[in-house]
């Protein structure tokens, strides 16, 4: 990307993309396979509270209710980062107290770190994410890498290759609060490697920042945008990259990857929707349905297909 990325040139896009979104809208064609149902959702900065959770917390609730309350439940839920507010602990026994319902449905959780995250502080609460139902699902096989790397760079990564498509979940947190993202060479090396072990399947990447340079993007790029994209763009089995950080929702496409930006839970910037994503994987690509935590908003139920050609 030339321009340079700001909330305003945000706004353009986002409007340029839900054009586009309009001709990709179809009905899910699932209706006679066995459904390959996930969530996805992202930005939530939940908070700690003494008396009452504050608004965001609690509409956290409904959208995990909600999720549980889908005909075909979601094998698994993607959190895309800024899970909590400031990574304090408090807030990730928060957090976990929010996903409770839904681990105790069985239902495993995983999630990227964004720039509100703490590293160490999710940790104390990653084990309890992942249910014996979980971690019994033989057609789930799941990686984490929890060892930091030579350099000393610790971060939080996983794998789950399924039937259709393999899923990495990356680390783009530096520091806690510091907005722009990296996912330093090691992991980008890592990467590589994984991607080239896995040609056979369609790959999804997901991790929180905005793929695009910081010197491109004023509110928190990625500070190894250039060499990310490097490495993703001539490896034809990476389909799609998933992200938030910038709460709007959008899509387009770059080469063979669709880039997918999530809404937030926490706040809505203009034209944007506050909401989560329920997806539908197929043989060909994915359906992305838009859940609004407004159920009256227009855009409720809206679906995207991406194929992955
Ligand atoms: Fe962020």
């Amino acid at each position: 990307m030339s321009f340079r990325f700001t909330r305003r040139s945000f706004l353009k896009s986002t409007a340029l993309c839900f054009d586009a979104a309009a001709f990709a809208i179809s009905d899910d064609n699932t209706q006679n396979e066995e459904k390959d149902v996930w969530a996805i959702v992202s930005d939530m900065h939940i908070s700690e509270w003494t008396e009452t959770p504050p608004e965001h917390n609690v509409r956290f609730q409904s959208v995990i209710n909600a999720m549980l309350a889908e005909p075909v439940k979601p094998r698994r839920i993607f959190l895309l980062g800024d899970n909590v507010y400031s990574g304090k602990q408090e807030q990730y026994n928060r957090l976990l107290e929010i996903l409770q319902p839904a681990v105790d449905a069985g239902i495993g959780i995983h999630a990227a770190l964004g720039d509100h995250d703490n590293l160490e502080n999710f940790r104390a609460i990653r084990e309890k994410l992942l249910p014996p139902e979980a971690k019994a699902d033989k057609s789930i096989t799941h990686f984490v890498r929890t060892e930091p790397w030579a350099t000393g760079d610790d971060k939080h990564i996983e794998i789950l290759e399924t039937q259709r498509a393999n899923f990495f979940v990356l680390d783009s947190l530096v520091k806690t609060n510091q907005e722009e993202g990296k996912f330093g060479k090691e992991q980008l090396d890592w990467l590589a490697a994984e991607l080239d072990k896995r040609k056979d399947k369609p790959a999804v990447l997901m991790a929180h920042h905005v793929a695009v340079d910081v010197s491109k993007f004023a509110d928190g790029g990625l500070a190894d945008a250039i060499p990310f994209w490097k490495i993703i763009g001539k490896r034809r089995q990476v389909k799609a990259f998933f992200f938030g950080h910038s709460h709007y929702w959008f899509n387009h496409r770059s080469g063979n990857v669709h880039q997918v930006n999530f809404p937030s839970i926490y706040r809505c910037p203009p034209l944007s929707v506050l909401g989560w994503v329920l997806m539908t994987l197929h043989d060909d690509g994915v359906c992305l349905t838009l859940k609004t935590c407004d159920p009256a908003d227009k855009r409720n139920g809206q679906q995207v297909n991406l194929r992955f050609v």
